[in-house]
């Protein structure tokens, strides 16, 4: 059976039994506790709390889940993925137990022909928790005999998210693949026998902060008995098919397949290989599928995760004899499998591709700089005669150049090197200790939502800010340091809810409203309006003069300049967005925005700079659609009709049934937005492009002002331009040529100055050469030279010095002093060398007092030191050394 048609049996199933098919959330939920979603049951966790009142009572889902744990071992074993599909259904206080095992066993044991999985039901087994008699009844009553049920501890049958949340006792059932894969004795016995298929969980309580799977504190009950299961949709998949691992399925086996093809290696001859494979397999779907949620690669969080497996996949194809880049191949095969099941693989396959080939491209650069790295270290090991390349380096080479330790393990190896392991490991777990204490530190950021719970059931507020700016509303509650209060005074801050508002939420981009909040004799300012569950407006507020009371009629008022000015940044983006896809093509994706009055911020995946050609371009196509005045027209719709429309929408983000429209001159700019925006194009006023840079690994940032803003910044780079051109006094427009001209003088200038300056300097050698002393048979020069003189007249003056004392035998030793530094230069005639002075050996007498180095021939050397306090107590060392190798 393939795996499409397992997800549809399964939801079908469920659906049948009074389920309300529930979409996969994205694989990015805005849990901060959470980097990716990692079980069925995430989206719908406030339900499970009792913080929100779920719309169903029963729903059933396939959720895309990802769990980055031992990226390490992906591969080795063949039981993990990091991407896999969880099956799940789901009870909210509706039924419990006995309906859960029943609705299980039928879907895993009724006949193909009748819609089921035709599981033999010899061959399944359960797992009970400790205690849970009643649910050990209920699988003997279905027919599992008792030596088929196995009880297990905490560790096994005891589930939560690992973090504070629900959790509770749970039933798991295996399936037992036979004698040939492992010993008798059930899943306590052999989990490679006996495979897990199916996690039943009786979510019934809450738990604490904790470590690990049993170590957790129990708060208490939840307030209603629920059920959360999970199956593991590739497990199932890889028994149904009859082949031995998930790896030989058939949405993995075609990636290995091409992975075969592009590197010439065959897959199922070395272990070493397979492993390789594997981890391309697993890795490339996995990346494919939190690209496609909007992940790009970064430097830590999510985008680190993403970076480590395109990286992993890239070295594993190189390892496997690949020359040539593979990833948009892997990404291409990706999207054929998975897309079925998800759509957006197929219609954003260029995204995809072009993000995770961006990161290929930037990996490969880095691998040979990481190599010539490597390649010094190893030399340098090899000379100083030693044979383990040191853990530092192979930290650096991980952490900088993003080796992992098997390539710089084999590199070595080819070199006839070991690798300081331990050393390496040592660091290793430092970093992965600082990382934790940062996910502890998330982990504080949870928030208690249930406050607004009540709030959120009673409905939503209405939103009048679309037609008007104040409006009459009621005060539905008070809410002051997080917990309900009927009153707030003068002085106060305060959460307010209102039944409407005018103000328009953060959201979108788009910055909150500012604004006020009034009664007869009370005034409430207004700094930010948040969405809480996208439906209750949270407006934080001060109370500045009177008391305001739950119950109050109020007038919500919102500031008008600063919703023009958030209006126009709004439009503004829509048009940046629209001229920047006509200048550079659809792949110039959004990645993110940020409109605040007068200014917006775009941010879109793209590789490498703009160019100005473009840039001016952008701004062009923005400005004119701003001038030819296009009505705004909004209006709301099904998602499915919008995309029909080729209306844009952000990645990652989940949209309800029916979204919003704004459309701006007609194909010109569509978009999926709930955000204001000004009634005719013009309104924006003009957009004037401040710049574009890097923000991460294939995003680029435009940046600009719009309305009166824009025309403040090119006043003030008019005034600037007049001032510069009145100092010049040329006209504006000469300023360029004038100081074009300045520049070339003042080139031929500074040359000029070079010039007198090192012949002001020679002309001053003849009184160095007053200052030799006499030691021994050789005379020597040891000064510091003036101030200021640069390490290459230095030398020229050295030189000079030298040439003047003939036959005599002769050392200059010259200290410099610029700026901090202490340049320097030995130099020793031809009669001294032959009584054996050498300028490099000298060199060493005076290094350490000016913190320097440097060497050369017995002729001449230089260098520099860091040190100038060092200079006399270096010139007496010189003088020493001279005088022991003279005597
Ligand atoms: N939430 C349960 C799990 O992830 C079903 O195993």
């Amino acid at each position: 059976m393939q795996t499409h048609e397992i997800r549809r049996r399964f939801l079908d199933h469920f659906v049948r039994a009074g389920h309300t098919e529930v979409p996969s959330a994205s694989l990015i939920l805005a849990d901060p506790n959470l980097l990716f979603v990692n079980a069925g049951m995430v989206q719908f966790v406030p339900y499970f709390l009792g913080q929100q009142t779920p719309p169903y009572a029963r729903a059933t889902s396939v959720q895309k889940c990802v769990r980055t744990l031992d990226i390490e071992n992906v591969g080795i074993t063949t039981r993990h993925n990091t991407f896999f599909q969880m099956a799940g259904n789901f009870s909210f206080g509706d039924y419990f137990k006995r309906e859960a095992i029943s609705l299980a066993w039928t879907l895993l044991t009724a006949p193909v022909a009748d819609g089921g999985y035709g599981f033999d039901p010899e061959r399944l087994w359960v797992t009970v928790y400790l205690d849970d008699d009643e649910a050990e009844r209920m699988w003997l009553e279905i027919g599992v005999p008792s030596e088929r049920i196995q009880r297990r501890g905490m560790a096994d049958n005891y589930w939560s998210m690992g973090i504070p949340g629900p959790c509770g006792p749970c039933s798991e059932i295996y399936f037992d693949r036979g004698p040939e894969f492992g010993v008798e004795g059930g899943p306590e016995a052999d989990e490679d026998r006996y495979i897990e298929i199916w996690n039943l969980v009786f979510m019934q309580n809450e738990r604490g902060q904790g470590r690990g799977k049993d170590d957790f504190e129990i708060l208490g009950p939840l307030p209603k008995q629920n059920i959360d299961t999970g199956m593991g949709v590739e497990r199932v998949a890889f028994l149904l098919q009859g082949v031995e691992n998930v790896y030989e399925t058939d949405l993995l086996r075609p990636i290995i397949d091409k992975a075969e093809e592009l590197t010439g290696r065959s897959y199922g001859v070395e272990h070493a290989d397979d492993v390789r494979f594997r981890v391309i397999a697993d890795h490339a779907r996995t990346a494919a599928m939190l690209i496609a949620d909007g992940v790009n690669p970064g430097n830590d969080g999510r985008g680190y995760v993403l970076r480590r497996l395109l990286r992993r996949i890239v070295r594993s194809a190189r390892l496997l004899g690949a020359e040539k880049p593979v990833m948009a191949e892997f990404m291409r095969i990706v999207s054929d499998l998975m897309a079925p099941s998800y759509p957006e693989l197929a219609t954003d396959l260029r995204r995809i591709e072009t993000v995770a080939v961006g990161e290929e491209t930037a990996f490969l650069k880095t691998l040979n700089t990481g190599s010539t790295l490597f390649d010094n270290t190893a030399a340098a090991v090899k000379a100083e005669g030693g044979r383990t390349i040191p853990g530092t380096d192979a930290f650096t080479l991980h952490d900088t150049y993003g080796f992992p330790i098997d390539l710089t393990l084999e590199m070595a190896a080819e070199a006839g090197l070991a690798v300081d392991e331990d050393g390496f490991r040592t660091l290793m777990a430092e970093q992965r200790k600082r990382a934790k204490e940062d996910a502890q530190a998330r982990k504080h950021a949870h928030a208690d939502l249930t406050i607004y719970k009540e709030l959120v059931d009673r409905g939503a507020t209405e939103f009048t800010g679309f037609d008007e700016l104040t409006s009459e509303a009621t005060v539905l509650a008070l809410i002051i340091d997080g917990v309900r209060a009927p009153v707030a005074s003068q002085g106060q801050d305060v959460e307010v809810i209102l039944d409407r508002s005018p103000l328009y939420a953060e959201s979108g981009g788009q910055i909150a409203d500012r604004g006020t909040i009034t009664a007869s004799g009370v005034k409430l300012r207004v700094d930010d309006v948040q969405k809480i569950a996208k439906t209750l407006w949270v407006h934080k507020a001060t109370v500045e003069q009177g008391q305001i009371t739950e119950g109050d009629a109020v007038l919500a008022q919102a500031d008008q300049a600063w919703r023009n000015g958030a209006t126009q940044g709004h439009s503004g983006t829509h048009m940046v967005h629209a001229a920047l896809r006509q200048v550079l093509g659809p792949n110039a994706v959004q990645a993110g925005s940020l409109n605040k009055p007068g200014y917006l911020r775009f941010d879109f995946n793209w590789q490498g700079q703009l160019s100005d050609r473009q840039k001016a371009d952008i701004e062009a196509v923005s400005n004119d659609a701003v001038g030819a005045n296009f009505p705004v027209n909004t209006f709301v719709t099904d998602l499915p009709d919008a995309k029909r429309m080729g209306a844009l929408a952000l990645f990652g983000e989940n949209y309800g049934d029916e979204v919003r429209v704004v459309e701006i001159g007609g194909p010109f700019s569509m978009e999926l937005c709930g955000g204001t925006h000004v009634r005719h194009s013009s309104q924006i006023g003009p957009i004037t492009l401040l710049g574009e840079s890097s923000v991460g690994s294939g995003i680029r940032r435009v940046e600009a002002f719009v309305g009166l803003d824009s025309y403040r910044y090119l006043a003030k780079e008019r005034a600037l331009l007049a001032g510069v051109a009145s100092s010049l006094k040329v006209p504006s427009d000469e300023v360029p040529a004038r100081v074009e001209q300045l520049v070339e003088r003042l080139k031929v200038a500074e040359k000029e100055l070079e010039r007198t300056k090192t012949a002001a300097v020679l002309a001053s050698a003849a009184s160095f050469v007053d200052k030799a002393e006499r030691i021994g048979s050789v005379l020597l020069v040891a000064v510091a030279a003036p101030e200021g003189v640069p390490a290459g007249d230095l030398r020229t003056l050295a030189t000079d010095i030298r040439g003047r004392f003939g036959a005599e035998p002769a050392v200059v030793v010259l200290l410099g002093d610029v700026d901090g530094k202490v340049p320097f230069v030995v130099t020793v005639n031809k009669p001294a060398q032959e009584l054996g002075f050498k300028a490099g050996d000298l060199v060493s007498s005076f290094g350490s007092s000016i913190a320097g180095r440097g060497g050369g021939k017995p002729e001449m050397a230089q260098g520099a030191g860091s040190d100038p306090t060092g200079i006399a107590a270096g010139l007496a060392a010189v003088r020493a050394r001279v005088a022991e190798s003279a005597g």
